[in-house]
């Protein structure tokens, strides 16, 4: 591995910009391979066995292009093919999700907590999350709601305003979030109603901590850059964001996730395969 060699990241869609857009801010030197799978749009819905074939493909594609890491920018994809991928690549390159990370910062961080975690259908019955905080071993109490609404909302553009707001109250206000001190923002979609999320707490006075994965994975990935000594000292580095099928309403939304809009090209990754 060398240091000049990008850093692939990819989701089921434009989502995981929001971890892209977090790795820049703490790593500005570094090359982007950006890849979002927008003709399997959404993971969330998918099978595992269908997640880990994309996964693997889209892994593949990434180590072609010479990625020195290769990041897995959506928490449906971690919870069903992280194992597989960092098998798959072996020492090729080194493989992030953004699990593992903020179960870290979970150990570091917390004990005798009752922590909460929202996301997909996918994230929430894989169980990933709560198995891997049980075997800290160190008293939590975890629980966990699928939040399916979620995703289409932010994508249509529908934040910051009366429907998500009360959309957000409604599963807030779920049975299973009750008295929890921190949530765990697992989708990378998520990131973008993290301040809706906190300003409900703040309305019911409830002191509860955001735990969102797209920063915890940027400052682990930063770590792990430092300590091996594969930051990037270039200067101008690249981007590109590829996608696996395109409409301008994607090339749109990316502004979204991005913080500004960004050129999309598509790539005939599946073709391929018939
Ligand atoms: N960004 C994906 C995640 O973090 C959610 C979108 C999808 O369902 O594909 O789980």
């Amino acid at each position: 591995m060398k240091s000049n060699q990008p850093i692939g990241i990819f989701d089921s869609g434009i989502g995981g910009l929001t971890v892209a857009r977090a790795v820049k801010k703490v790593l500005p030197n570094e090359s982007l391979i950006y890849f979002g799978d927008t003709a399997h749009l959404p993971y969330g819905d998918k099978s595992t066995a269908a997640i880990q074939a994309y996964s693997v493909r889209i892994a593949e594609m990434l180590l072609k292009q010479r990625c020195k890491v290769i990041l897995i920018a959506c928490n449906s994809a971690s919870s069903a093919a992280y194992d597989l991928v960092t098998e798959y690549v072996g020492k090729r390159a080194k493989v992030f999700d953004v699990i593992n990370p903020t179960i870290d910062y979970i150990r570091e961080n917390h004990n005798d907590d009752k922590i909460g975690l929202i996301g997909t259908k996918q994230t929430v019955s894989a169980g990933v999350y709560g198995r891997k905080i049980e075997e800290l071993k160190q008293n939590i109490t975890f629980t966990s709601l699928a939040t399916p609404l979620l995703v289409p909302m932010i994508e249509e553009g529908i934040y910051n305003d009366q429907i998500s707001h009360d959309i957000i109250k409604k599963y807030l206000n779920d049975p299973a979030l009750v008295g929890i001190k921190s949530l765990i923002l697992g989708c990378t979609h998520y990131p973008i109603i993290k301040t809706e999320i906190k300003a409900y707490y703040q309305e019911h006075n409830a002191h509860v901590e955001i735990i969102d994965s797209a920063e915890t994975v940027a400052q682990a990935l930063k770590s792990f850059l430092e300590y091996h000594q594969l930051v990037n000292k270039d200067q101008s580095p690249s981007y590109q964001f590829l996608v696996s099928d395109f409409t301008e309403a994607f090339e749109h939304t990316t502004k979204t996730f991005f913080g500004k809009e960004v050129h999309l090209e598509k790539i005939p990754i599946w073709d391929e395969l018939g």
